[in-house]
């Protein structure tokens, strides 16, 4: 059975949804599934946007036929070449040989390379700034370079304000039906997954998404159709001003993430400690993560979105606690920077935690240290509490003047 949606007259979804999906990419989780959205255009000229993922192939193929009514696909749009939504590119050249299949030179050269089609004769190449008339619809094409991979091109189409705009303003997270930003509690089913997305996906691109809002910054903007998650067609300024902050690397909120790691609680013990003197002395909003037990992307997602850092670890043989020392160089991948930080060791009889956290958080941008690094042996003892309060007073004047 088809599964369509109409988004404006002679614009449709076609795109479906994938909840079995253990880890998007083989690496991220996906608790609530992805979906790939792909967009066809009726015109006196025939469009698709961008295809999906080959795990909702038959489905795919179902929704065009059905609107397609034995109609020639004329054109089909390749924004990103990144297989999650170019599975169905040999299927629709199959179906359609005829079709022109509109990339720019980066595109085609990825497609040589994953895929065994010869597409040459299809070929239409494109660049900044150019256009292509559909009949009432004309899609303008905007390079948008590493916002996600090399090939990345949006589409602006000028008589409905559409904005094609590849995996920009997507996320995690199948629909359910409901596709646009109005028809669902945004902010509450899908938010945090668009940042974890974001910032383990796009991250560490923050200068090309920037290059991006420079071209379209003068556009007047009706609707933005990512390749993931919902339509937005009521509230752009809210994911247009989240990512505009989340690619100047700047926080949202002023608050604490603090992450650990811990063997037999000792270090965990010390964070929590560290967490409830925070909320005493009025710092709210705290999260406390164990780096053994949660995925780094919620991690780094929650670093993304809070302005000051904790990070406690034990030394390992001889180094730093390996899931802590993972997660700091994922951070240094993703460019993670201007952010406030203090870090906690802890050795029992040799130290090099807290000289490697030092050494991995220096590798990063305008990380400011905040309170006295220090290196417990063992476990935090009652007779030391007054360097954990030291340290809780210094984050806590530094969170809380800032939030005034
Ligand atoms: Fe949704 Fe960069 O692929």
């Amino acid at each position: 059975m088809y599964s369509v949606r109409e988004i404006s007259p002679q614009i449709y979804w076609i795109g479906g949804n994938d909840r079995r999906l253990e880890q998007f990419e083989n690496l991220f989780p996906l608790t609530n599934g992805v979906s790939y959205n792909s967009y066809l255009i009726l015109d006196e000229k025939t469009a698709i946007v961008d295809t999906v993922d080959d795990a909702i192939t038959d489905q795919y193929l179902e929704n065009i036929e059905h609107l397609m009514q034995g109609r020639e696909l004329d054109y089909l749009i390749i924004n990103h070449m990144e297989p999650d939504h170019c599975g169905n590119i040999e299927n629709l050249v199959r179906r359609y040989p005829n079709v022109k299949v509109v990339g720019n030179n980066k595109s085609f050269q990825l497609f040589e390379q994953f895929y065994n089609m010869d597409i040459t004769k299809n070929q239409m190449i494109v660049g900044e700034g150019d256009e292509l008339n559909l009949g009432k619809h004309n899609l303008r094409f905007i390079c948008a370079p590493m916002v996600h991979w090399p090939e990345v091109m949006m589409n602006f189409e000028t008589t409905t304000g559409i904005l094609f705009s590849a995996d920009a303003f997507g996320t995690f997270g199948a629909l359910a039906g409901n596709i646009f930003d109005d028809e669902v509690d945004y902010k509450g089913l899908y938010l945090d997954e668009a940042r974890r997305y974001y910032a383990n996906i796009v991250g560490k691109f923050g200068a090309q998404v920037q290059s991006v809002f420079r071209k379209i910054g003068s556009y007047d903007i009706k609707m933005i159709c990512s390749l993931h998650g919902p339509i937005f067609r009521k509230d752009l300024k809210l994911i247009l001003d989240l990512y505009d902050k989340w690619s100047r690397y700047e926080a949202e909120k002023e608050g604490v993430v603090i992450f650990y790691g811990t063997m037999y609680g000792n270090t965990a013990n010390t964070a929590d400690a560290l967490a409830n003197k925070l909320a005493e002395r009025g710092v709210q909003d705290i999260r406390v993560y164990d780096v053994s037990k949660t995925h780094a992307s919620y991690i780094i997602s929650d670093i993304w979105k809070y302005s000051h850092l904790v990070a406690a670890a034990p030394t390992y043989n001889m180094g730093l606690y390996y899931p802590m020392d993972n997660l700091l160089h994922e951070m240094i991948a993703l460019g993670v920077k201007n952010r406030k930080v203090s870090i906690i060791g802890n050795h029992s009889w040799a130290s090099a935690a807290n000289k490697l956290m030092t050494e991995r958080f220096a590798c990063m941008k305008n990380m400011e240290i905040i309170g006295n690094t220090f290196d417990l042996k063992s476990r935090l003892k009652d007779s030391q509490e007054n360097m954990l309060d030291e340290l809780a007073d210094a984050i806590a004047a530094s969170v809380l003047k800032k939030s005034e």
